[in-house]
């Protein structure tokens, strides 16, 4: 058994969005999902099992966190611990490329990796479909960030039947991903809490609705790289899940005013001719979609304006994998 291991994840975007849990204990969403991997947003972690240790020691970003992700990280090292048979305490550091907890879904990334470092260092060797749903249960999405390039994420009422796989390679289409960083803090109402707020919303049913026919549309998009038509469905689909979290008990408003500033600029772009939609997942910051041909267009209108801190351009990315160097 290896006691220490490294694996990095891309963060990934979804284009069919997971809103919405049919079981909150097993993270069994109410919907299928679709997302890309990103890959200049990565998360690097690494586990050691180490018996002289009384607890686990979760350092992230080179700060030690003692409070609600240390618990969530430990409760995940809980299920590989019983997958291995050993009650040994682990040391986890881990580090992002990108801003935690503003909408690039970190938790996404954070626990692919998570999955990956424990199970290798525990010596628990698993398949992709079974890594896929390990993930699962640490946060939904990670699931989507086991497998290579553009992913799909299957509903069902079982842990056995609800894995993401690969649809298609980094490789098969120029998508490009500009995260335009309008906010860097912590949101108010991280995406675990507004998940299982969607029965309160009034357009629960309905979205519920629209996700599943858009699906199909979205994965015949990306397939036959229609821009055009994945851009449409993408955008509406966004609008619709936030419309779930503004109806819901509380109501979550994830839009700032650059948020909004931003969606009416790529309308406007979008009007000259210029090919770019967007998508926002659990946080300000927006995510623009385009193809290789115009990011550098796009980027540079992106920089310019008003609010906008940084862009993180993204190409298709990688499935997780392990690394031979370690961060401790
Ligand atoms: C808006 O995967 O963060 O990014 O399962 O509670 O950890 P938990 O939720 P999480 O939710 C992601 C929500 C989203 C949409 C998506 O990525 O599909």
């Amino acid at each position: 058994m290896t006691a220490i291991a490294t694996a990095q994840s891309c963060a990934n975007i979804a284009f069919v969005k997971y809103w919405g849990r049919r079981d909150d204990a097993l993270r069994l969403p109410l919907n299928a999902s679709i997302s890309m991997n990103l890959d200049a947003a990565t998360t690097t972690t690494t586990v050691a099992f180490d018996p002289a240790l009384a607890a686990d020691e979760v350092t992230i970003h080179g700060a030690e966190d003692g409070g609600g992700a240390a618990r969530r990280v430990s409760e995940h090292l809980d299920r590989v611990r019983a997958l291995a048979g050993i009650a040994t305490r682990a040391r986890v550091a881990s580090r992002n490329s990108f801003p935690m907890g503003a909408g690039i879904a970190s938790s996404a990334s954070a626990f692919a990796a998570l999955t990956a470092a424990a199970c290798a260092a525990a010596g628990v060797e698993l398949d992709e479909r079974a890594l896929s749903i390990l993930a699962r249960q640490g946060s939904g999405s990670a699931c989507r960030s086991i497998p290579t390039g553009f992913v799909e994420w299957h509903a069902a009422d079982t842990s056995a039947g609800s894995y993401a796989e690969s649809i298609a390679p980094p490789g098969h289409w120029d998508l490009r991903d500009l995260i335009a960083i309008v906010q860097t803090a912590h949101k108010t109402v991280g995406s675990s809490k507004g998940n299982a707020l969607v029965s309160t919303s009034p357009f629960a049913a309905a979205r519920l609705a629209e996700a599943e026919r858009a699906l199909p549309a979205i994965r015949r998009a990306i397939l036959a790289r229609d821009f055009a038509a994945f851009g449409e469905e993408t955008e509406q689909e966004a609008i619709r899940m936030h419309a779930v979290a503004m109806t819901s008990r509380p109501s979550l408003l994830y839009w700032s005013p650059e948020t909004v500033r931003l969606m009416h600029a790529i309308r406007a772009w979008r009007d000259e001719g210029l090919p770019a939609y967007f998508t926002i997942d659990a946080g300000a910051n927006v995510h623009v979609l385009c193809e290789g041909a115009h990011a550098g267009a796009i980027g540079a209108r992106l920089r310019a304006e008003p609010g906008v801190g940084d862009v993180i351009a993204n190409r298709p990315g990688p499935g997780t994998r392990l690394l031979d160097g370690h961060l401790f």
